[in-house]
Parts: structure tokens; C-alpha cells; sequence
């Protein structure tokens, strides 16, 4: 029959073509079918190894191969979010050739959170970042080389330092709303306003005093290109030809220039400051300390590995990329959330200024931020944490696993990609109780619904691998929304905005606006 249709087919007959494209097409489906069958029951068959043990159940949506991979690069939020409806704490979806295993709720996340980087391994699953951070840092170093360097970036991001942070971050909180929000009254874009003080504040305490005072617009340039170098596409295919990766290319190498002059300049000047102190008689350690910066650059500068070598120039570089990288979008998205949640309920924002009031404030009347007041203003943060638990800016969090993890009598195999989803954990009603609502009395005492099972509120990871930067996000959206509380009265303009699930790290969708008016 077929040999029939095919010399129909020769002659132009068109009936036979369609009858062989739809014979082709069932034939394509028959096959891929078959494969995908052979390799679940391959796969199973590998890892029972006697155990008794069984693979999660699978989630496929619309067409088998193709409809799961169309449904998440729709919205990989919601398809996740279907099969756990359907399927429960622990299921599997395959898009294309890749087996994402999900992990919900707090009992499974332990299963994530508590393995170790030999078991799950996060350099396969964020290789993505190497050639916006570049190559030798993070995800491109070997285990023990990444997890010294991970240790110089919580040096640099620990109490002593943060509290040398804060004036700075007040300094910049203050400059840019006189400056840029003018008059009387008007109206703001909250994100937007955000995102440029969130990166003058990371450039002057992660990057420097150089960068800030002569080479802003250089470094904010670069960053943006480095920024728009890291797409959706990238995370598939991070070297494909065009031209946003080929800019990001190029933006780290001339970032790399940049720093490589800052850090020769500083290690000049330094040098010639002992010199001095040596020609007066002096210490010329004590008056090296007293000259140095203050700014995580100088810590990684100051830095060395175990084996006593130093950071070269481009490792520096490089941490630092991956450092703004990890505040920039997360800290401007959270404080923006914490803004647009809080204002639409004013009991909150008197409660807040009540206690802005109590502690910000000495007996003379004079405003005052420092480190110590900010850790005291519980009901702010309060206000941040939950709008970090409505919408935590990084949806899933992942690693490829390493040595086979089991949960609940299933088995999840090696090479798997481990998934969790701070979005879906973080709504789940039988943790937090009516999820939906902003109610950021459920983290105060007698409630405390987050500390009720570990790894309940995940907007800052958990385990080995929780975010290092949590103190420094919490002093930054505080000491903002401190300056803005005592010298505006805020309103947000319109309905509350939609999560926007085409970014990388995902935000309140533009505009967020709000409405100022100066207070006397
Ligand atoms: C890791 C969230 C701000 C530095 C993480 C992780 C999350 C997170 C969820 C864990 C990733 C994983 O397990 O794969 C956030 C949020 C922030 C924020 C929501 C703001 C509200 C910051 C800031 C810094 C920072 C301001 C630095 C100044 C880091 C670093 C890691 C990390 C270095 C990697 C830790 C490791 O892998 O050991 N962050 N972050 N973060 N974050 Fe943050």
C-alpha cells in the first residue's frame, strides 16, 4: 500500500502525499512514543538495584516530546504548579531530553537542602552564569576552589562589614530621592526608581569608591550588557551566535580591564602610604589599615586560598560580577513587592512608622539609621519577608544530582535536574495558613507559621547553599524604605501588577507606579 501511495505520490497525485505525510507523522509519534517508554523503563530498571525503590511519577502534558517543552517555555511556573496539583510533593517532568524531578514542601526540601555538594551539584545547573561572571569563579571553579571563594564572599558579607555598609547605604538612599524625586509631589515608577539607587548603592559598597565616584556610568553600562547576555536562551544554549551574547563577551572583557587598573591603582597607592609611614617612623601596617577601603573589593583583594596564593585580577572580577549579579534584580524585586503590598494596607504602614518612630529617632528628635536600629525594626521586616514569601524573585532553584536521592520510597536517579519552587512551596495552605493574603503578622509570636517545620520559607534558599547576601538584602530594602516612610507619603497607583514569568528573575511586570507627596 505504501509503495502504491509512493508512486501516486511521484506522479504529483496530492491525496497520496497527505495520506503519507499523516502516515509519516503517526509513524514519528509511534517512535518517540516507543523511545521515551524504553528509556523511563532503562531507567527504572538501573536504579532499582534491589532497593525497591521506584521513579517518581511522570507529568506530560499535550503532545508526548513536544507538549511539555511548549507548556513550560509558556510558563514554566504554571506547568510546574499543574503537576503538583495532580501529581503531589515529588513528581518528574521530562522536557526534551532533560528529567526535572520537583521537590514541594518542606518535608521534601530537605531532601535538597540537606545533601551535600558531592550528592547535588549546582555547577551543571548554573553554568549558564560562566560567561557573564567568566571563567575560573563560581560555577567554572572546581569544588574546592569555588567553596574557598564562596568563603571570601561571606567574609565580605558578614556583621562586622555590613555594619561599615549601612551609612553608605543611608548616604545613597538619601541622595537619590532628593535628587531624582523633586517638588512637592509626583509620580514614581517604584522598580525603576529601585533598580538605579539598588545599583549606585551595590557599586559603592561591593565595587567601590572608585567605581562610584568616577566610573559609574562605565560599570552601570556594563553590567546592562552583561545583564542582557543572560536570557532564557542563554540557559539553554549560552553560547549561541548573537548579538547579545557576543556584547556580554565583550562587556566582561572590559570589565575585567576596568578592575584589573582599579586594583593596580589601589595596590600602588598602598604601597607608596607604607613607604611613607616608613620614612616617618611609623607602622606602616597600622597606617595600611587605616588607609584601606571599605568595600568587598578590598576584602577580596585582601583574600588569599588555603595554599596562601592570592585572588588573581580576574577571579576578583569575577566575584564581584557574580555578587552584583546575586543582589541586583532579587533586592530591587523584593523591595519594590515589600512597597507595593505594604501601601495598599495603611494599619501597617502607621505600624511601621510608629516604630520608625520608637527607634530611628534619639531623644533630640534627630533621624538615625544605623546598623543596630535597623536589626530592631521587626514589623519592616516583617513586611519584606512576606512580600518575599508572595513573590520570591528566583521561581526554581536546582541541581543535578550527583549520587541517586530517595524520598518517600521513590528514587530519584542520577543525572536528574532536583527542582524546588519557592513560588509553589511558599503558597502552600497547609504551611502558611490563607497563603494568598499579605499578612505579615503570621512570622510574629504566638503564630511564627514559618518556623513551625525547617525549610518552610525558602526565599533565601536553606542549607549550605542559602543566600549569603540575606543581612545585606535586609539592611538595603529597610534602610530604603526607612528614608522613604519619613520623608514621603506614598500611594500605589492602579491594580496590584502581575508577576512578570518571561524574566530570569522574576519581578512585579512595569509599571509599578506610586504617587509621592513630600511630608513637612
Ligand atoms: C544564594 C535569594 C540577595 C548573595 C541565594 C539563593 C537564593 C537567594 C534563593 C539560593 C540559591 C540556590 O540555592 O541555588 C536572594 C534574594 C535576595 C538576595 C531573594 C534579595 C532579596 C542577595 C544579595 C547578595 C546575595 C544582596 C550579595 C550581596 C548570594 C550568594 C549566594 C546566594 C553569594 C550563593 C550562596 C551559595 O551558593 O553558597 N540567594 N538573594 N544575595 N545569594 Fe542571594
Amino acid at each position: 500500500h505504501v509503495a502504491s501511495l509512493l508512486t501516486r505520490a511521484r506522479d504529483g497525485d496530492t491525496e497520496a502525499i497527505g495520506w503519507l505525510v499523516f502516515a509519516l507523522s503517526l509513524l514519528f509519534w509511534l517512535v518517540t512514543r516507543l523511545v521515551q517508554s524504553l528509556s523511563a523503563v532503562l531507567v527504572q530498571l538501573k536504579t532499582r538495584d534491589g532497593t525497591g525503590l521506584k521513579l517518581p511519577p511522570m507529568y506530560q502534558e499535550g503532545l508526548p516530546l513536544v507538549g511539555n517543552l511548549f507548556a513550560f517555555a509558556r510558563n514554566p511556573l504554571r506547568l510546574a504548579e499543574r503537576a503538583y496539583a495532580q501529581l503531589g510533593d515529588v513528581f518528574t517532568i521530562a522536557i526534551g531530553p532533560k528529567r526535572f524531578t520537583f521537590l514541594v514542601g518542606p518535608s521534601a526540601h530537605e531532601v535538597f537542602f540537606r545533601a551535600t555538594d558531592d550528592e547535588l551539584d549546582q555547577a551543571p545547573v548554573y553554568a549558564f552564569s560562566v560567561p557573564v561572571f567568566g571563567r575560573g569563579v563560581v560555577y567554572d571553579a572546581p569544588l574546592t576552589v569555588r567553596l574557598e571563594q564562596f568563603r571570601f564572599v561571606s567574609t565580605a558579607l558578614r556583621a562586622a562589614r555590613l555594619r561599615e555598609y549601612v551609612p553608605l547605604m543611608v548616604a545613597e538612599a538619601e541622595t537619590y530621592f532628593q535628587r531624582h524625586w523633586q517638588g512637592r509631589s509626583g509620580n514614581a515608577d517604584l522598580l525603576k526608581s529601585l533598580s538605579e539607587l539598588i545599583i549606585l548603592t551595590a557599586s559603592r559598597c561591593l565595587m567601590g569608591r572608585e567605581v562610584r565616584e568616577q566610573l559609574f556610568e562605565e560599570v552601570s553600562t556594563l553590567y546592562h550588557q552583561l545583564d542582557q547576555g543572560m536570557q532564557p536562551l542563554s540557559v539553554f544554549a549560552p553560547n549561541f551566535p548573537c548579538r547579545a551574547h557576543w556584547q556580554r563577551n565583550r562587556a566582561n572583557h572590559e570589565m575585567r580591564q576596568l578592575f584589573a587598573r582599579i586594583i593596580a591603582n589601589r595596590r600602588k597607592r598602598y604601597q607608596e602610604i607604607a613607604e611613607q609611614a616608613q620614612r616617618m617612623l611609623q607602622d606602616p601596617q597600622q597606617a595600611l589599615e587605616a588607609a584601606k577601603e571599605v568595600d568587598v573589593l578590598q576584602v577580596f583583594m585582601d583574600s588569599t586560598y588555603r595554599d596562601g596564593t592570592s585572588l588573581t585580577d580576574e577571579q576578583i572580577t569575577g566575584l564581584l560580577i557574580a555578587v552584583l549579579f546575586a543582589g541586583q534584580h532579587t533586592s530591587t524585586i523584593t523591595g519594590t513587592w515589600t512597597g507595593l503590598l505594604m501601601l495598599r494596607n495603611p494599619e501597617l504602614v502607621a505600624r511601621v512608622r510608629s516604630e520608625q518612630k520608637q527607634i530611628l529617632y534619639d531623644e533630640s528628635g534627630r533621624f538615625r539609621i544605623d546598623y543596630d536600629a535597623l536589626l530592631r525594626l521587626e514589623n519592616l521586616h516583617r513586611c519584606i519577608k512576606e512580600a518575599l514569601r508572595m513573590f520570591p524573585p528566583l521561581i526554581f532553584l536546582m541541581r543535578q544530582v550527583v549520587q541517586p536521592r530517595s524520598y518517600r520510597g521513590y528514587v530519584i536517579p542520577k543525572d536528574d535536574i532536583v527542582a524546588i519552587s519557592p513560588p509553589i512551596s511558599m503558597r502552600l495552605a497547609e504551611v502558611f495558613a490563607e497563603p494568598d493574603r499579605y499578612d505579615p503578622d503570621r512570622y510574629a509570636a504566638p503564630r511564627e507559621e514559618d518556623k513551625r517545620a525547617p525549610f518552610s520559607h525558602i526565599g533565601f534558599g536553606g542549607g549550605r547553599h542559602a543566600c549569603m547576601g540575606e543581612q545585606f538584602a535586609y539592611l538595603q530594602i529597610k534602610t530604603i524604605w526607612s528614608v522613604l516612610l519619613r520623608d514621603f507619603d506614598l500611594e500605589p497607583l492602579g491594580p496590584l501588577p502581575p508577576p512578570d514569568y518571561n524574566a530570569m528573575v522574576v519581578g512585579p511586570k512595569p509599571p509599578c507606579l506610586v504617587q509621592w507627596r513630600r511630608r513637612t
